[in-house]
């Protein structure tokens, strides 16, 4: 005998069934493409898939399945909306401003050192960082390694040509981050864009990178993981925090995003904090 189903019932049946769909799907991209999405925050994730499921003009999250598996060109796009690129030069202005200050008398010790930026998206950090070590006379003792595990947005990262309409926005955010010099000094108004200095570059290794699936290539002094984690869920986060701490010279610096912390990670206690609100700490052990 059939049960008697209620609005309840049909409800959880939708969701657990979206959440079938959704898990086929990221095995799905994970076995065609290597992608490995499994372990991002479910609830950003439903989310994003859902505005490329309407971009595509389909229905369903299945339908998404059969279209990415089969057409790379809607893979490559469903990618740039997971990855979610948003980013912007001094991002936080605070943050660079107590960089500069706790950590940058930290870095003159150094005859030389390394600096990660993992997530580094299109570069706008990559290139704030750049800009600061220069006015702090540190950038020739700097090798920046700057990756993301999205191709576009580190091959728009190299070119280093932001949109004019942000610099207005950029300039307020140097000043506001301890900048010393005028902004406009770092950059030419070049193919209906902002061209920065190719100076900040020459210390940069632009690389693809999956903090998913990808191993260290380096032991650094510094690494900068800001806004990434936060699309992750708590067990991928803890194995990415594992990964910075190995990568980690002792004594270097990790540094957050000021949504993320190492709260709960199991690890906190491999790390002092010099500045917990600005999510910026460094390995004791
Ligand atoms: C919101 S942006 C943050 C950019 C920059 N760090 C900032 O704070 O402005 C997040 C970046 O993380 C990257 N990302 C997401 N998952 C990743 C992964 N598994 N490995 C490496 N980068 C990843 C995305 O491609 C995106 O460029």
């Amino acid at each position: 005998m059939a049960l008697p189903v209620t609005n309840d019932d049909e409800r959880t049946t939708a969701a657990e069934l979206e959440n079938l769909e959704i898990e086929l799907l990221l095995e799905g991209i994970y076995r065609r493409y290597g992608f490995d999405f499994r372990e991002y925050a479910p609830a950003s994730l439903r989310r994003r898939l859902w505005r490329r499921i309407h971009a595509e003009g389909l229905g369903s999250v299945s339908g998404l399945q059969e279209r990415v598996l089969h057409n790379a060109n809607s893979m490559e796009s469903l990618l740039l909306d997971l990855s979610v690129n948003v980013t912007a030069m001094f991002r936080d202005p605070s943050f660079y401003r107590e960089f500069r200050e706790r950590v940058v008398p930290l870095l003159r010790t150094y005859p030389f050192f390394r600096i990660w930026h993992a997530g580094c998206s299109t570069g706008e950090e990559v290139y704030s960082m750049a800009i600061l070590l220069e006015e702090e006379g540190l950038y020739e003792r700097a090798r920046i390694y700057a990756t993301d595990i999205n191709e576009v947005v580190v091959h728009r990262a190299r070119a280093g040509i932001f949109p004019l309409e942000r610099m207005q926005e950029y300039t307020e955010n140097y000043i506001r981050a301890g900048g010393t010099r005028s902004f406009s000094e770092y950059y030419l108004a070049k193919y209906e864009g902002a061209l920065f200095d190719r100076k900040l570059t020459e210390n940069v290794v632009w690389a693809p990178h999956n903090l998913v699936q990808d191993r260290s290539f380096n032991t650094f002094n510094v690494i900068l993981c800001r806004n990434v984690m936060i699309y992750f869920d708590r067990a991928l986060q803890t194995r990415v925090h594992q990964l910075f701490h190995d990568s980690l010279e002792r004594f270097g610096i990790l540094a957050l995003g000021h949504k993320e912390s190492i709260r709960f990670t199991g690890i906190e206690n491999a790390y002092e904090e010099l500045d917990a609100l600005e999510r910026i700490y460094r390995k004791v052990r």
